[in-house]
């Protein structure tokens, strides 16, 4: 069954069920939200899962693009990507548990004649705050599912909730067994785990969490659910992993054709390149611009990961790399959603060569640092300031890193970027009133010197002046870190047209431009 004929079947069957249509939403979180990215459409329906009366319908169904970076480690085996596709449906104070596991079931087995003996389902056990969820297991029993099959779970597997504080539930979860043969007697998804491919989550939205984390009941009982569209398709077409479905198997092809080389050989680094471009240009299409904060740097980590990737592949000359994207990119907005082509090609391509001429000095920075361990781990230090100041995702120093098998210290680099906050809020005070654009009308962005041999360099004085007293020198060129915040660097001098010494007390970058403040 290709990718049109799963999503028709289930419009008809959601129709036919008496669910309305609602268009999905922005991948991108709106303002407001404390969230960054949507991460699944049940967001918007939160004051009516409290209570509200939705203006539409109480039975809704829709398919919404998602972009979730949790598993991006994970994006290569056969059932993980960072950007996918929900197919949900809601029912708001209507049908619950015993309607919802029938429609499940049904739709699986009636509709698309999934085998009912590759099916298992988990339900939520117990813990201090509500009881297992026995009434859910008994249904999948009386819907068809043997008891073998149902396994019970804990709250951190099988309680949904898309935030600490929001709506939750008990959820079930229905996996599909990813072998041709039919699965043995005694596997389950609790026992044999990695054999089960989750494909649907029901919640059974019922309580509100607050920030004691203690539970209260909602006035009324909701379901919220979520089918992972790629993966049905994965079923429905019989191949081994997503990859190799209707949605994917075009990209590999392009990128085959670009590089000259074939996927089974590949197929780690071809899976993450089709997974990147695809996450990207649907970012970039819902007006995401790369750069180094919030929803710009997830854009910027993508698109950077996926060259790296293609990088050791092959050394793809600009202009192939531009008609391969071309081609990918085209590809995205004929099967996935409509997607303006050219901006988004024209994005990833200047990412991309801002990107190419700087990796090589930072890979050089990395190796140094590698070839100098004392321990196999690399100093959270070292991973910040490749953040920090070499623009660098994290996750590109951790991916590097486990291939060469050494450890990086996320918690120090997490407490770090902490730090880091909070030190650019107390020096955001000194700066706030003032107005640096004025003083730095036609000075051009500083050239960050990333890897100087003996620690100094020249550099060539473009300004000296003072702003409320405080003297502050700008240069055509600087090796010194810019540091968000005070930090007091009395190590660090200047020596200005080798007579007069300076001591830095702090450097701060304002739109490119390294501002030296001196003691
Ligand atoms: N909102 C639920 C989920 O994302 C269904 O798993």
């Amino acid at each position: 069954m290709d990718w049109k004929t799963l999503r028709q079947k289930r419009e008809q069957f959601r129709l036919k069920n008496n669910h309305k249509y609602l268009p999905e939403v922005s991948l991108v979180a709106s303002k407001e939200s404390t969230a960054m990215f949507n991460v699944a459409w049940m967001q918007q329906l939160v004051p009516y899962l409290a209570g509200k009366t939705h203006p539409v319908w109480k039975r809704l169904f829709n398919i919404q693009k998602c972009v979730r970076t949790n598993d991006i480690n994970s994006v290569w085996d056969a059932s993980h990507l960072t950007f996918f596709e929900m197919m949900g449906n809601w029912s708001l104070w209507d049908y619950f548990k015993k309607e919802a596991v029938k429609y499940s079931y049904d739709f699986l087995v009636n509709e698309l004649w999934f085998d009912p003996k590759k099916l298992a389902v988990t339900v939520f056990e117990w813990d201090e705050n509500a009881p297992r969820d026995q009434e859910t297991a008994d249904f999948w029993l009386q819907a068809g599912i043997p008891t073998d099959k149902i396994s019970y779970l804990w709250a951190d597997d099988n309680r949904w909730t898309p935030g600490p504080v929001w709506p939750c539930g008990p959820d079930t979860e229905i996996f599909y067994y990813t072998w041709e043969w039919l699965p043995p007697l005694e596997s389950n998804v609790k026992d044999d785990e990695d054999n089960w491919m989750e494909i649907w989550n029901n919640v059974f939205m019922q309580f509100y969490r607050d920030e004691s984390w203690t539970l209260t009941k909602l006035p009324h009982q909701n379901v919220d659910t979520w089918m992972w569209y790629e993966r049905m398709c994965r079923v429905l077409q019989n191949k081994p992993t997503i990859f190799e479905t209707d949605i994917f198997q075009s990209i590999l092809d392009i990128i085959s054709k670009y590089t000259w080389l074939q996927y089974k050989w590949n197929e780690r680094r071809f899976r993450i390149i089709a997974d990147h471009i695809r996450t990207a240009s649907l970012l970039l299409n819902d007006w995401v611009i790369q750069s180094n904060v919030w929803a710009g740097y997830v854009l910027r980590m993508i698109i950077r990961r996926m060259y790296y990737n293609l990088m050791l592949l092959k050394d793809i000359s600009d202009n192939d790399l531009k008609w391969m994207l071309s081609e990918i990119v085209t590809f995205v907005s004929n099967n996935t959603r409509p997607l303006k082509v050219e901006e988004v090609v024209k994005s990833l391509m200047d990412e991309i060569l801002t990107f190419k001429n700087t990796i090589s000095r930072w890979l050089k920075v990395l190796d140094e640092k590698i070839k100098n361990l004392s321990w196999n781990s690399l100093d959270w230090k070292d991973v910040f300031f490749l953040y920090d100041t070499c623009w660098f995702p994290v996750e590109l120093t951790k991916e590097i890193c486990l291939e060469k098998n050494i450890s990086i210290d996320e918690d120090w680099f997490k407490k770090e970027l902490e730090n880091q906050k909070e030190r650019s809020r107390s020096s955001a005070k000194f700066q706030k009133d003032i107005d640096w654009s004025k003083y730095l009308e036609w000075i051009p962005q500083t050239k960050f010197i990333w890897y100087t041999e003996q620690n100094s360099a020249d550099c060539k004085l473009l300004k000296d002046f003072e702003v409320n007293g405080q003297r502050i020198l700008i240069f055509d060129q600087t090796p010194f870190y810019a540091e968000s915040g005070w930090q007091k660097w009395d190590s660090w001098n200047i020596t200005l047209d080798s007579w007069e010494t300076l001591y830095i007390k702090d450097v701060q970058k304002y739109e490119g431009v390294f501002l030296h403040f001196i003691w």
